[in-house]
């Protein structure tokens, strides 16, 4: 038997190239797993009205963490056009599948990691080396949301006298989306961010919020940081506003080693780290709960670019990487991480995003020049 069940999830658009890409690496590797291929995505919200259907939430039981490889989201008006006819109008509502696995597995921390590697020529800076702690099922992504706003609701918002200006528009007139967070949800993901920074030797904790306008959520937010951050003498907490964060990371992001937000301003965050470092084809991520993970790359499905074979699997590659860190596979992580530095390094082979001279590589092509690397020491 296999070490490791691991659910395979390429998902929409390019996540088939990217995750075949990635599969000839693991093979290469001769990483011992057995991988159960699972259904999400687009098709199957068109085909059947779920896009995580209920034999694929089993599947996900049944392995140790799973790879996913992108994911289409449309508006709710295309959602219901490109449902199958016979499912049209029996009230069945598209959902982001990967928002309620974050959800339904308790996916608490969204860690993505966003590093300059030497050669990079999209590095925004060659200095950069930061990892963004994402808070990854509350907040403003937590799904409570409202259109129009049922009357209950209005009336127990109205507990609040600033509700008073939004009467007169009318309730059918109103949406509202809520931001719910929970100290132990600010508290863990800010521990997590402390425990890495011990771990890793860094210096300091950003934590990002706006806890001077968004007072009560941010507040707890911040007077969390301030709690947690008693307990690592030898790390510093710094607290940055959001809006402040992103001119800082545009003008000093050297500085920065370990960035902590909740949901949404941790998801604004880490596209603009990603920028930093080479953009969506170099941007991994990991959702991590307690006793399951997905490993899924920033990057959406790009449609347009679906099986041409043209996006850089770098980023799932690096997100197969902290797979194998998750599982405790360290010198395969290692292994791998030193093959991908050393074709950025070289800088012959790459996709058309890299390679502003001379033709660019496909997806394939530069999976194989990683594997052809397999053998360089680790730094
Ligand atoms: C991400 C994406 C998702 C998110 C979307 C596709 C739901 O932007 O993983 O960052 O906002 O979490
Ligand atoms: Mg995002």
């Amino acid at each position: 038997m296999a070490k490791y069940k691991i659910a395979w999830m390429p998902g929409d658009g390019v996540g088939n190239d990217v995750m075949e890409a990635t599969r000839l690496v693991l093979d290469a590797m001769q990483f011992d797993a057995e991988y159960i291929p699972a259904d999400i995505g687009w098709e199957f919200w068109c085909q059947e009205g779920d896009p995580l259907p209920e034999r694929t939430i089993k599947i996900l039981k049944e392995t140790d963490c799973a790879l996913f490889g992108a994911i289409t989201s449309k508006p709710r008006d295309e959602a219901d056009e490109e449902l199958a006819p016979e499912l049209r109008g029996k009230g069945l509502v598209y959902f982001s599948p990967i928002v309620k696995l974050r959800q339904l597995f308790n996916l608490h921390t969204n860690l993505r990691p966003c590093k300059a590697y030497p050669g990079n020529p999209l590095n925004y800076r060659d200095d950069v080396d930061l990892v963004v702690f994402r808070e990854n099922t509350e907040g403003m992504y937590g799904g409570v949301e409202f259109h129009p706003i049922p009357e209950g609701v209005f009336n127990a918002l109205c507990a609040n006298p600033k509700m008073e200006k939004f009467r007169a528009k009318g309730l059918d007139n109103l949406a509202l989306s809520t931001r719910i967070m929970s100290r132990q949800g600010c508290e863990s993901i800010v521990r997590q961010a402390f425990e890495y920074a011990k771990k890793h030797g860094r210096k300091s904790v950003t934590v990002i919020d706006k806890p001077n306008v968004l007072r009560e959520t941010g507040g707890l937010m911040v007077r969390t940081a301030r709690e947690v951050a008693k307990n690592y003498p030898g790390i510093e907490l710094w607290e940055t506003n959001i809006d402040a964060m992103c001119m800082w990371l545009i003008k000093n992001p050297q500085d920065y080693e370990v960035l902590v937000a909740e949901n949404m301003f941790g998801d604004i965050i880490s596209d603009l780290a990603a920028g930093l470092v080479g953009g969506l084809g170099f941007a991994c991520a990991a959702n991590i709960g307690d006793e399951y993970a997905v490993f899924e790359p920033t990057h959406g499905s790009a449609p347009k670019y679906d099986g041409l074979y043209k996006v850089n699997p770098m980023a799932m590659l690096l997100t197969t990487k902290m797979m194998f860190d998750w599982l405790g596979e360290a010198e395969m992580a290692e292994r791998l991480e030193a093959a991908i530095a050393k074709v950025i390094a070289d800088g012959v082979v790459g996709t058309y995003d890299v390679k502003k001279d001379g033709k660019p590589n496909t997806t394939l092509e530069v999976a194989q020049e990683v594997v052809k690397q397999l053998g360089v020491v680790p730094a």
